[in-house]
């Protein structure tokens, strides 16, 4: 939607075809924090009024561990902010700009593929109402997700996969209740990981490690408003407001890179391309930053003709998406208990970690540029 919306702006015409309805991709629960970055980005190309609105502005996280409760100031260490803002209502926000704009989004697209993404006009085809549709194209962005259907187009052979699974999961709620802090508490307890963070100042978004395959009957409300007083107290007690749960899930744990991004005229971005655990906030961030760069090149394609840009997108986006997996990876090995055989090592040396991360001037700094975000180019 939003490499649609940046196109747009550079007289590219597109079409967005999607799945789902308009009402299930403006209420799925995604991730929630924008760097700096994006958050520019979203401003300076009329997409930030209601973020700059309801957005929270939040100048560090706490991470809370064996008794201790350590603020990181991502504005003093950093210069820069974060803002919590719903990834769905970045949706519901470049949809309405797409829609008032005369843009084209086809929702409920039934059976939809792409074919033959080498020659100069690939196709997209779908059906709408029962009815064959076929869209021809100068270039294809593949802004499908991990479980899209642009990877697997790509013929064997041409991308290299970089991947490792994790042996837990996140179980996530929505819950009607309050922040129990004005910023994101990341907390490791003996007994696992937990996060609080927010959509609104009333709303929290609190998540627990939890096995990958645990079944939601294993989860009643009342054990999850426990596990997480328990874990989030990890530093010292925390006050937590028990309320009604909006939402609940299992979210599985991966890193995954596929390289490259592009197969001829065929343009990987976002989750499509990579996946990220979410411990470092980077799956919503890295995706902007790719459609940024893609958007650019594509707008010098039509242009002028040339494919330079184009040519060079995925070695432009492989610095910064190697960076987010490193620091996805680093803070969940940080945060997450690894049960086995070296489960007590491992916690001890965690907790050595974290404070010297949190303590010393010269690591919290490394923290803070990495989760407040690099600039984009
Ligand atoms: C969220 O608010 O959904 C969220 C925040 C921080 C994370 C992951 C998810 O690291």
């Amino acid at each position: 939607m939003i490499l649609s919306h940046l196109l747009h702006l550079e007289g590219i015409e597109s079409i967005v075809v999607e799945s789902r309805s308009r009402e299930w991709v403006e209420a799925r629960v995604r991730a929630g924090v924008l760097e700096q970055g994006p958050v520019d980005l979203l401003n300076a190309t009329g997409l930030g009024e209601r973020m700059r609105r309801e957005g929270l502005v939040h100048e560090g996280i706490s991470l809370h561990f064996n008794g201790l409760q350590r603020r990181i100031d991502f504005r003093e260490l950093t210069g820069r902010a974060i803002t919590v803002y719903g990834q769905q209502e970045v949706v519901k926000d470049v949809i309405q700009a797409r829609l008032g704009a005369g843009g084209q989004i086809v929702f409920e697209a039934e059976d939809v593929s792409v074919d033959d993404p080498a020659s100069a006009t690939p196709k997209i085809r779908f059906r709408l109402d029962g009815e064959p549709r076929e869209i021809a194209c100068d270039l294809i962005g593949g802004c499908d997700g991990f479980h899209g259907i642009c990877r697997p187009s790509i013929p064997e052979g041409v991308l290299t996969i970089y991947e490792r699974e994790y042996p837990f999961g996140w179980l996530g709620i929505l819950a009607e209740s309050k922040p129990p802090s004005h910023e994101l508490i990341y907390a490791n307890h003996e007994r696992g990981f937990a996060l609080a963070s927010m959509r609104a100042p009333r709303i929290s978004r609190l998540y627990l490690q939890c096995a990958v395959d645990e079944p939601l009957e294993n989860w009643p409300d009342e054990r999850v408003w426990d596990e997480l007083h328990t874990r989030l107290s990890a530093g010292g007690p925390v006050e937590l407001e028990v309320g009604r749960v909006l939402q609940k899930s299992v979210t599985p744990m991966r890193s995954f890179v596929a390289y490259p991004m592009q197969y001829a005229n065929l343009f990987l971005a976002g989750d499509a391309a990579h996946i990220v655990p979410p411990t470092g906030a980077k799956g919503m961030n890295l995706a902007i930053a790719d459609v940024h760069l893609l958007s650019r090149a594509m707008a010098r394609f039509f242009k002028n003709g040339s494919r330079e840009l184009l040519d060079k997108y995925s070695d432009a986006c492989s610095w910064r998406v190697w960076r987010a997996q490193h620091f996805s990876w680093w803070m969940t090995s940080m945060l997450h208990r690894f049960w086995g055989e070296f489960a007590a090592f491992d916690f001890k040396r965690q907790l050595a970690e974290l404070e010297y991360v949190s303590g010393s001037p010269f690591a919290s700094r490394a923290l803070a540029e990495n989760y407040s975000g690099f600039p984009l180019e």
